[in-house]
């Protein structure tokens, strides 16, 4: 969770509070304070919290945290997905000094109690080679720590980012091939330095949530530029999926009502909002398509929704819930007054 909206849609849906881990690199003392009344650990990011965390946790008593680390490793994944190097906003560096430090800083501090250290190095990430890595390195401050400060932490962090097929040409690693390689890793290298080995605790994200979501989109306007390009535009675009112009991600689309029917040339699957550049996929080969046919956009399910936005006063689509061919609605399509429930006349 990164905010006490997260956390509160968490709590609400009966996510064991024990579980939650709160992150953020600028929490407010309202997240701060929402984060540790529910019992969460907090994933320190910056030095500022050590300073709000005393206001926040209360005489005589010690909260749970864990330090966010940015092992200076850049993975092989889009730059604006990548968090562990040392020109990110997040975490503090292990290069600079500043980890070493703020693990002084919250080993002394009165009022927390350092039960880990924590990284995330980004995002969609299909070459393991970066966790290794970034393993290592906070492997080797480990062994620092033991040897200068006598720290040592019961529970390691790797973050999540393991990558998701998005299209067929994509060849992500499996779940198992994550887990058994940062497993691997940390045991081995704990071997290696002769210490004790902490808790494992990953953070997936889009490997669970991504593949299981298709989005549904029915054809609308359809406008050939011969010569050019043929726009197929349908009811969404940037406003439930801003992944294509937020940093350049490709998908595949299929008619849903026949899947496997021959492509007859290439279109461009455009949005419906007021911008050019409201491009949901650029030529990509598709059967002929009508007004009314419904395209099936799959991997879905992470990041899409959840960045979604009401720009151009769009209600935000629903969430159908399907299991052994029964749906149910999730999210209820919003509507026209939830648009101006916020608003002050
Ligand atoms: C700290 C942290 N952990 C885990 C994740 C989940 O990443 P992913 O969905 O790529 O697995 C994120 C995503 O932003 C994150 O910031």
């Amino acid at each position: 969770m990164v905010s006490a909206g997260e956390l509160h849609l968490a709590l609400k849906s009966g996510f064991p509070r024990d579980r939650i881990h709160f992150l953020g690199n600028n929490k407010s003392l309202e997240d701060l304070q929402a984060a540790y009344a529910a019992g969460a650990t907090i994933v320190i990011d910056g030095d500022h919290e050590f300073d709000l965390l005393r206001n926040v946790v209360p005489d005589g008593k010690r909260a749970p945290v864990m330090l966010r680390l940015s092992p200076g490793v850049k993975p092989d994944t889009h730059d604006h997905i990548s968090t562990g190097q040392l020109d990110s906003k997040f975490g503090f560096s292990i290069e600079s000094g500043a980890a070493r430090k703020a693990v002084e800083t919250a080993v002394n501090h009165p009022r927390l109690d350092l039960v880990g250290l924590h990284s995330h190095i980004g995002s969609q990430i299909f070459a393991l080679g970066a966790y290794e890595q970034a393993m290592d390195i906070m492997l080797d401050l480990l062994a620092e720590l033991r040897a200068e400060i006598g720290f040592e932490p019961r529970k390691l962090g790797a973050g999540g980012g393991l990558g998701i097929a998005y299209t067929q040409h994509d060849d992500p690693p499996t779940p198992r091939h994550f887990v058994e390689t940062v497993r691997h890793a940390l045991e081995s290298g704990c071997a290696r330095r002769d210490l004790k080995v902490p808790e494992l605790v990953v953070e997936p994200g889009r490997s669970i949530a991504g593949p299981a979501g298709m989005a549904l989109y029915t054809v609308g306007s359809i406008k050939d530029i011969p010569g050019v390009r043929r726009y197929v535009a349908v009811d969404g675009g940037m406003g439930d999926n801003i992944r294509p112009k937020l940093y350049g991600a490709r998908y595949e689309a299929f008619l849903a009502s026949d899947p496997d029917r021959s492509p007859d040339g290439k279109v461009t699957i455009a949005g419906k909002y007021c911008e050019s550049t409201d491009i949901l996929i650029s030529d990509i080969p598709m059967p002929p398509l009508a007004p009314g046919d419904v395209i099936a956009v799959p991997a879905a399910g992470a990041y899409c929704l959840a960045m979604a936005s009401n720009y151009n006063g769009m209600p935000r689509p629903e969430v159908l819930m399907l299991r052994d061919g029964q749906a149910r609605v999730m999210r209820r399509r919003e509507t026209l007054d939830d648009l101006v429930a916020a608003e002050v006349f």
